[in-house]
């Protein structure tokens, strides 16, 4: 096959993503790939608001993605005020980037609409007991919030996605008032980035670790590693005074469920919360 030609703006935000050595060949470009390429999350903001309407936009956005049978299962909050935002913050580690943006988005995987519209036909639906409408509700949820992080990216806006907001599921669902069937999954805080908190991009795994042809297999997967290990050290010293490998800080996060903070009791948590994931 032939190597596709690149332009002079791919090659360097490949370089960005995966570093010089493992810049992929890519045969196609466009404004569209170069704004995913660029993703970074932020976690400082400014407390400027965003001009009107800018909500509306990320939720036709977010409502466009597509979602399971198009039975739309996923919800979202938006909490601009303080207070509330303090305690969602308290709440989910003290992560000061969800009290500064001025909007904080809390994407809700959503079995309760669609209970209340079997109550009301007065039909059971038996189905929503199992995992697979609680995986479906979570997905729906997933699509539709990295559909508002790429509108959000494109008005030159920042995000970074709040999966704290699951260490204490049951003290978000009592302060934003979900109903039975209905868990925030994931926050979003949204807001324009302070210019000291911008960072390079986040180097990935090489295509060749995560890309298989026809069938799950992978050469030299350690090799990969050990390369991927050595460009993350690199960037965590250079952006995050640490120089943990990204190996190491997998192993430590994964090692030990008292590192899940408290997520360990989810599926316990969830079933109080009315899932019963059969
Ligand atoms: C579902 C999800 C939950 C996340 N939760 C947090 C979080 O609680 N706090 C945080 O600072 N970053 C969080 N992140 C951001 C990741 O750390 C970040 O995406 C990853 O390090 C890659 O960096 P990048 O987004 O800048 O490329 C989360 C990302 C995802 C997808």
């Amino acid at each position: 096959m032939d190597t596709p030609v690149m332009t002079n703006a791919a090659r360097e935000a490949l370089i960005k993503r995966y570093g010089a050595k493992a810049t992929p060949s890519i045969g196609a470009w466009n404004e569209t790939i170069a704004l995913l390429l660029a993703h970074r999350s932020i976690r400082a903001y400014r407390p400027d608001p965003l001009p009107a309407g800018t909500l509306e936009a990320l939720a036709a956005a977010a409502q466009s993605a597509a979602t399971s049978s198009n039975m739309q299962m996923w919800s979202m909050i938006a909490v601009t005020d303080s207070a509330t935002k303090a305690k969602i913050a308290t709440a989910s580690q003290n992560q000061k980037h969800i009290e500064q943006c001025p909007l904080f988005l809390v994407f809700v995987a959503d079995c309760s609409r669609n209970r209340r519209l079997g109550d009301a036909a007065g039909t059971e639906l038996a189905s929503l007991d199992y995992l697979e409408s609680f995986l479906v509700a979570s997905i729906d949820a997933a699509l539709a919030a990295q559909n508002a992080v790429i509108a959000a990216e494109s008005l030159g806006l920042s995000t970074v996605y709040i999966g704290a907001l699951r260490n204490q599921p049951l003290v978000i669902a009592d302060l934003l008032g979900l109903p039975k069937g209905a868990i925030g999954v994931f926050g979003l805080c949204v807001g324009y980035a302070d210019a000291k908190a911008v960072n390079e991009v986040k180097p990935r795994l090489p295509q060749e670790a995560v890309l298989f042809h026809g069938r799950y297999g992978v050469t030299d997967e350690t090799g990969l590693i050990a390369d991927y290990d050595q460009d993350m050290g690199a960037f965590s010293k250079r952006h995050e005074m640490s120089d943990d490998t990204w190996s190491g800080r997998v192993l430590n996060r994964l090692s030990n469920p008292a590192n899940l903070n408290g997520r360990d009791r989810l599926s316990t948590i969830l079933h109080e919360m009315g899932f019963k994931l059969k």
